[in-house]
Formats: C-alpha cells, sequence, structure tokens
C-alpha cells in the first residue's frame, strides 16, 4: 500500500493539501508515497505552534536536552538499513551512499551528545572590583529549515541536531520528492520524546513555502532560517531575512574545482574525479564542477578519466552501481538543459544523455533503463573560461576538463566561477597545496581527495554564490542557532562606572635603560 505522508505540526497530522506523488526515480511507474502538500497559512501555523512550545524546551536542561540526542543517534543506528533503503528507493541513492548518509546523522548526533554537557560560556574578569562577567549562549528561539533532497536525510540532521539541542523548537520544510524519507526521520526523532510542538515537518511547494514563511517573519515566530538548496532561491531567502534583520544558514550550489598538478599520483586523481563527478549521480553540492589539469599531463589524464567514467556502472540503486538515477524528474529536465550547453569546440567521447535501449550504456545493472532517469556519465573537454559549462553549476553527471600552466592561473580558473563551497588538489607538494589553500576561495579544501566527502565534525559551508558565509557542523553550527548574552554583576554594594571609576596605574613612559 502506497504511504500517505502528511505535516505534522504541534504532534497533530495535517491531513489537507494539495496531493502530491514522489516516484521511485529508478521505476517512475512506482510510487513511493502521496504527499498533501500544505499551503502558506498551515506553514505559519507551524512556526506559531513552534513558537508556543519553544520557552519549554528551552528550559530543559542542556544535558537531557544532549540525552535526547543520544536516543536519536541510537534509533537512527537501529533504523539504519531500513532508512538507508527508503532514501534509496525515493532519490535513488546507491545503498553504500544511502547507508554512508544515515552515519552521518549518528555522526552528527554522537559529537552533539557531549555538546549538550558542553554549551560553554565564559567566566570573564571585570574591569573593577567585586565585579563578575559572564557569557551565556541563548537559544534563537524558532528555526525554519528548509532542505534539499538530494541529502534527505543527512544535511537536514545538520540543522535539526544543533537546533534542538540548542533550546530551539523547529519547523522543518524538506524537498516533497523526498518526503517519505524525510517523514521517515521525523517519526525517529518524535520517538525519541521531543515534545509536541518542538519539532514540526510541513510538506509544501516552494511558493508556498516563501509565502508562509514571510508572514512568520512578519509575526515574529520564526529567528533563524536554514536553508539548503540553489543560489537562486537562496538570495531570495536571504533578502526577505534580511528584511526582517535576519541573517540566514544558507548552505547553496557549487562549481568545484580539481586541480591536478604535474607531480600528482594520475590513478589517485583518477579516481577521486570519479567518486566526485559521477557518485550520486554529480548531484551533490560537493561534486566535482570541472578538473583543471596541467597542460603537460592534460591528455595522459583525459584517457584515464574517460576509460573510468566509460567502465563505471550505472543503474539500479539495490545494486553495485557508481550512479544511480537522477534525483527526480525536475532535475532530468534541469540537466538535459547543461547537455545543450556543450558546443562544437568541446571534446565529447561516448554517449550522451539519457540512457534507453537506443541510446544503451554498456555497464548498465537493472532491469530496463527505460524506467528510471538514468543518464550517461558525461566528461566534457575543451571547456573555456567563457562557456556557461565552466561558469555555471551543472547538477548531474558531467563534468567540465579545461588546463593550466602555473598555479596562479590554476587558482584563478577555480575561483572564476564565483562559487566558494568545496576544492581540491592533486599534488606530491606541500607548497602547492597551502598555496592552493591560502587562494582557492572555498569553504572546503581536500588535498589528494575528492571534493566530496565532508565530515560531520568539520566546519561546512560556502562563499560567494555558495552561502553568505554560514557555516553549519562542529563547534561552528553553534553560532548559527545560538546568541551571545553577556551578563555583568555587580556586588560592590555601590554603583561603580564602566571606563570611568576604574583605577589607573601610572607608568613611567619616558622610562628607557
Ligand atoms: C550536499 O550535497 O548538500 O561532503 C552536502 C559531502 C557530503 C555532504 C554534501 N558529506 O559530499
Amino acid at each position: 500500500m502506497t504511504r500517505q505522508i502528511v505535516s505534522v505540526i504541534g504532534g497533530k497530522d495535517e491531513p489537507s493539501g494539495t496531493p502530491y506523488l514522489s516516484r521511485n526515480p529508478a521505476r517512475l511507474k512506482e510510487v513511493v508515497a502521496e504527499v498533501a502538500l500544505a499551503d502558506a497559512a498551515t506553514f505559519a501555523a507551524a512556526c506559531r505552534s513552534a513558537a508556543s512550545a519553544q520557552r519549554d524546551w528551552a528550559a530543559v536542561p542542556a544535558p537531557v536536552r544532549g540525552r535526547v540526542i543520544a536516543s536519536i543517534g541510537r534509533l537512527v543506528e537501529a533504523n539504519a538499513e531500513a532508512l538507508a533503503r527508503l532514501v534509496s528507493e525515493e532519490i535513488g541513492k546507491p545503498h553504500a551512499e544511502a547507508l554512508g548518509e544515515v552515519r552521518e546523522i549518528v555522526d552528527t548526533c554522537d559529537f552533539f551528545i557531549g555538546e549538550g554537557r558542553r554549551l560553554y560560556g565564559q567566566t570573564v574578569p571585570s574591569e573593577m572590583p567585586d565585579k563578575n562577567l559572564f557569557t551565556f549562549r541563548t537559544p534563537v528561539g524558532v528555526a525554519a529549515v528548509i532542505t534539499a533532497g538530494n541529502f534527505p536525510v543527512a544535511v537536514p540532521s545538520w540543522y535539526l541536531v544543533p537546533a534542538l539541542l540548542c533550546g530551539n523548537a523547529v519547523v522543518w520544510k524538506p524537498a516533497e520528492y523526498a518526503a517519505a524519507s524525510a517523514a521517515a526521520l521525523h517519526r525517529i526523532f518524535s520517538a525519541a520524546g521531543l515534545p509536541d510542538g518542538v519539532f514540526n515537518v510541513v510538506f509544501a511547494d516552494g511558493e508556498q513555502t516563501f509565502a508562509g514563511l514571510e508572514s512568520a517573519l512578519t509575526e515574529g515566530t520564526v529567528h533563524k532560517v536554514g536553508f539548503t538548496g540553489s543560489s537562486e532561491v537562496g538570495r531570495r531567502i536571504g533578502e526577505l531575512c534580511g528584511r526582517h534583520l535576519q541573517s540566514p544558514c544558507l548552505e547553496l550550489g557549487g562549481k568545484n574545482p580539481m586541480v591536478v598538478m604535474p607531480d600528482a599520483d594520475l590513478t589517485l586523481a583518477t579516481e577521486g574525479a570519479l567518486f566526485a563527478g559521477f557518485g550520486t549521480a554529480g548531484q551533490r553540492c560537493t561534486s566535482l564542477g570541472t578538473v583543471i589539469v596541467h597542460e603537460s599531463i592534460h591528455n595522459d589524464f583525459v584517457a584515464r578519466f574517460t576509460a573510468a567514467a566509460q567502465s563505471a556502472y550505472v543503474g539500479d540503486p539495490a545494486r553495485k552501481v557508481l550512479m544511480g538515477p537522477m534525483l527526480d524528474q525536475k532535475f532530468a529536465d534541469r540537466y538535459e538543459e547543461y547537455l545543450t550547453w556543450i558546443g562544437d569546440h568541446h571534446t565529447v567521447t561516448g554517449p550522451v544523455g539519457r540512457i534507453t535501449e537506443s541510446n544503451p550504456c554498456g555497464h548498465f545493472l537493472g532491469d530496463d533503463p527505460n524506467e528510471g532517469l538514468f543518464y550517461h556519465p558525461v566528461i566534457v573537454d575543451g571547456v573555456r573560461p567563457t562557456d556557461r559549462l565552466f561558469l555555471e553549476e551543472t547538477f548531474g553527471p558531467i563534468v567540465g576538463v579545461t588546463t593550466f600552466s602555473t598555479l596562479d592561473e590554476a587558482i584563478e580558473l577555480a575561483n572564476l566561477p564565483g562559487y566558494g563551497l568545496s576544492s581540491s588538489i592533486y599534488t606530491r607538494d606541500p607548497r602547492a597545496a597551502f598555496r592552493f589553500r591560502a587562494g582557492v576561495s572555498a569553504g572546503m579544501v581536500s588535498v589528494n581527495n575528492s571534493t566530496s566527502g565532508a565530515e560531520a565534525h568539520l566546519p561546512f559551508g560556502g562563499n560567494g554564490k555558495s552561502g553568505n558565509g554560514s557555516r553549519q557542523s562542529g563547534m561552528w553550527v553553534l553560532d548559527q542557532f545560538t546568541r551571545w548574552q553577556a551578563m555583568n554583576w555587580d556586588y560592590s554594594g555601590h554603583l561603580q562606572k564602566a571606563q570611568m571609576d576604574v583605577t589607573e596605574i601610572i607608568p613611567d613612559l619616558e622610562y628607557r635603560i
């Protein structure tokens, strides 16, 4: 029987809404879930419900909230296999990667269990006697979290876990094409004992969410917005939040460069490029955009990379494949548009486009490619700095290749598109690695590793078109979900005026030896 997915607000199901079908992208005939998409008023109502539950949640001692996070981690572990299977079924992520995604939630919980017993503030000396200064982290209030479906459970957990641990209430709007995975994660969180209203999930389309968010910000029931998605939508959310004097946490697209130096281990670089470019069918925000390879090794690298891509297995995500299907029809449609950017000056070896009986893939694993949104991996050699393929994010299995002669030129090319999420360099020379690190605009730099694969306890986020400088994960995300409050306590019994009643010790500044 098809799963019925509805929003949950204040612990209650919200069954009304516009019907939407979440389909299995590997077998489009299969409906994974029927979803009721809520309207803007429902989203705003969820924010009100969260606001009224938040105070009591913030009053729960942080170590006790940490225990709830511990329970979430255990429940995710206990449900790992089922959750990973659901993720594969709904968005086509190969099983091993889906298990890795689920692992990332557990890693995030593991980190924040301890934070429940830290959430450190400071004791700071005052400039006057009999007075002490302190800092406290206070929760922001209600966080509205809007996430993409390429990581339907891991990336949301980067927001949800720290937001809840810090004493905030949450309204989560997941991607509708990953609704069943999101609903399963929401049920797991609820089973850990979160009080009603502390964690609400609202399924809605982009426009209704935006309108609902605008009302909630106007009403004052949302105090932090977390958004993972395109740079275009991120810009709109940033503008909206700015009008309400809020700075959102924005995790946006990328055009992630990989520089291959003349001294690189080409076997390693090829393996890294293959996974970064075509793992998750190129649908990570950290996926490889362009390989910037030294002119002296260009032919050798391209030959190896092309051979690797053409012998990679594509197909049913339940089998041992590098690439499953596109996440959803709208991603396939957009990807087909990116393919039209391939021009006459480019070199492409092998088939391009949708895998079908008439456009077959020699390494397809599965029953019938026609049933799903399967595409050939594409390497486009000879991209130029003025090409759209070089400058814009192309979510999907397509990687550009260009050349450079000096490291400075490689760094300039790496930064040219104006994104700044992830990057990578293959070299054996520490000077080149550190010069690249200092010069590249990305928030994440890999040395002799692919552009994807961030670990859950390092800061994650982008610059330029990839974000507004906010960082998720580890201790850095605490600054997104708490605000610093400074307290001073004067127990001298009389008014001591800062900057005026301060004891002065007079130095002899004329002294010379
Ligand atoms: C994303 O695609 O939004 O580093 C995040 C990685 C993953 C996270 C990707 N751990 O590729």
